[in-house]
């Protein structure tokens, strides 16, 4: 009965799901997707992402700021940075308050327009489950689950179903179908640094019907953490970025799914991050998993810094190691990342032979930052049983090493950047007080004697 129930309520819901579907399926040739957007900001992108005119819209995460950032204080009675301190710098805001922010985001003039002419689907990230990077403990996830499923015009009965906003949804006629899993990171995963769930068990049973389930040309898996970059694994002990990658066991269990069913056509969306990227890992699965990043429609990573020093985040990211990160020549800059608010765009050529997707990722004019052109035929598994193919596992190719695997020389090269400029200031501020305290002393002591 145990098992039963949990089984039964899965099968609703991808019934449920599948009604909702059947009734439209017009060719999608124009899907984008974002997160990260802070609904106080004005949010000139909105206006790019009406012009590439999508049909499908994908919220992946951060679709609003729910909960409150407190001053940064070092001293004092709450103090929320450095060693000493005793305050949580986010706490979670009323109900009542998420409400207000919703009702912001829905009202924007630019999204609206968006809503009234493209279907608007999503999941979504740790700022609008109610607390930055929260995970299954948080209390108000109940009640912000309604908020969002309220935001997305999601029927709410699916709520007695379902705990967490993952969902799925299957668009295009028969062989031109693209099915959209999104999937909730947030609802069922254990603390950080557990090695734990992302997603808990009813969540992967789920996932593995999905997969299982009836044929599609492209399978749109979206999380709204990155799947394919670790990119703390370069950017530690300095600091660290929520992912896949952070939940090892997690991360082989999902690329050894997408092998045992068989899928085909599957890439990754994701967000988070607060900047654009696009990623591959060909030594997952029998075909290279592409992880396209949008992140920061709004609060992207250049605009935390002032405008004269936006240069030196991306001297930093270039200067980062990456071993998964695509570098071709469809970047505006050389780091091969976007610090600038972004959104995804994909674009299906499915008369082209064979069928071919565009990945980009865009800025605010609607202009490529990255891109890549990635054909269906080259997502598909060749076949364990042809020896003509075997899996491309080596050690030192490009899109196949893992980052932990680099050397450490190349991979702590970052902290040490950091560590080194770091103690040169230290030096030449600690430094003369240092020595001013001394010639005191010594004088003091000096004129005592005299
Ligand atoms: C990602 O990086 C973290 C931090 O260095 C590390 O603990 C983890 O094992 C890495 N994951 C993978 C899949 O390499
Ligand atoms: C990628 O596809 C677009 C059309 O979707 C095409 O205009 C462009 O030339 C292609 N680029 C490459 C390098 O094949």
């Amino acid at each position: 009965m145990n098992l039963l129930l949990p089984r039964l309520s899965l099968c609703l819901v991808s019934f449920l799901f599948t009604i909702t579907i059947a009734q439209e399926s017009p060719l999608i040739t124009r899907i984008a997707f974002g997160s990260c957007a802070n609904q106080n900001a004005p949010h000139p992108i909105w206006e790019a992402i009406n012009k590439f005119d999508p049909q499908l819209f994908i919220w992946m995460g951060d679709n609003i700021y729910g909960d409150i950032l407190k001053p940064i204080k070092f001293i004092g009675k709450e103090r929320t940075l450095g060693p000493w301190k005793n305050s949580p710098k986010f706490v979670p805001s009323s109900e009542e308050e998420m409400k207000l922010r919703y009702a912001k985001a829905k009202s924007n003039p630019g999204y609206s327009r968006l809503k009234r002419n493209a279907k608007v689907i999503g999941t979504w990230d740790d700022h609008d489950f109610g607390l930055n990077d929260a995970g299954k403990e948080f209390d108000h996830k109940v009640t912000n689950q309604r908020l969002m499923l309220d935001f997305l015009d999601e029927p709410l009965s699916i709520i007695f179903f379902l705990s967490g906003v993952y969902a799925s949804y299957t668009f295009g006629p028969s062989n031109r179908k693209v099915k959209v899993i999104l999937l909730d990171t947030r609802y069922h995963r254990d603390p950080l640094r557990s090695d734990g769930s992302i997603l808990g068990d009813t969540q992967w049973a789920w996932l593995e019907e999905e997969l299982r389930g009836p044929r599609s040309e492209i399978t749109i898996i979206g999380s709204s953490v990155q799947v394919i970059s670790n990119l703390s694994a370069t950017t530690g002990p300095v600091f660290y970025m929520e992912s896949w990658g952070r939940f090892p066991k997690e991360r082989e269990r999902l690329f050894k799914l997408i092998s045992d069913t068989k899928r085909n056509g599957v890439i990754f969306i994701s967000g988070d991050v607060h900047f654009g990227e696009i990623t591959r890992y060909d030594c997952a699965v029998e075909y290279p998993l592409y992880d396209v990043t949008s992140s920061g429609l709004e609060q992207s990573i250049e605009t935390f810094f002032p405008l004269p020093l936006r240069f030196i985040v991306r001297l930093l990211f270039w200067y980062t190691p990456s071993t998964m990160r695509l570098i071709n020549d469809n970047c505006k800059f050389k780091s091969c990342t976007y610090g600038q608010s972004n959104f995804g765009a994909i674009s299906i050529d499915w008369n082209a032979n064979p069928a071919t997707m565009r990945l980009e990722i865009r800025d605010v004019n609607g202009h490529t930052v990255l891109g890549t052109n990635v054909s269906l035929s080259e997502l598909q598994a060749q076949g364990s049983n042809s020896p003509t193919n075997p899996p491309t596992k080596g050690k030192s190719q490009r899109y196949c090493t893992l980052e932990v695997e680099l050397p450490g020389t190349t991979r702590y090269r970052l902290a040490a950047l950091i560590y080194f400029t770091f103690s040169v200031f230290a030096m030449a501020f600690v430094g003369p007080i240092i020595g001013v305290v001394l010639t005191i002393t010594a004088c003091v002591y000096k004129c005592k004697l005299d």
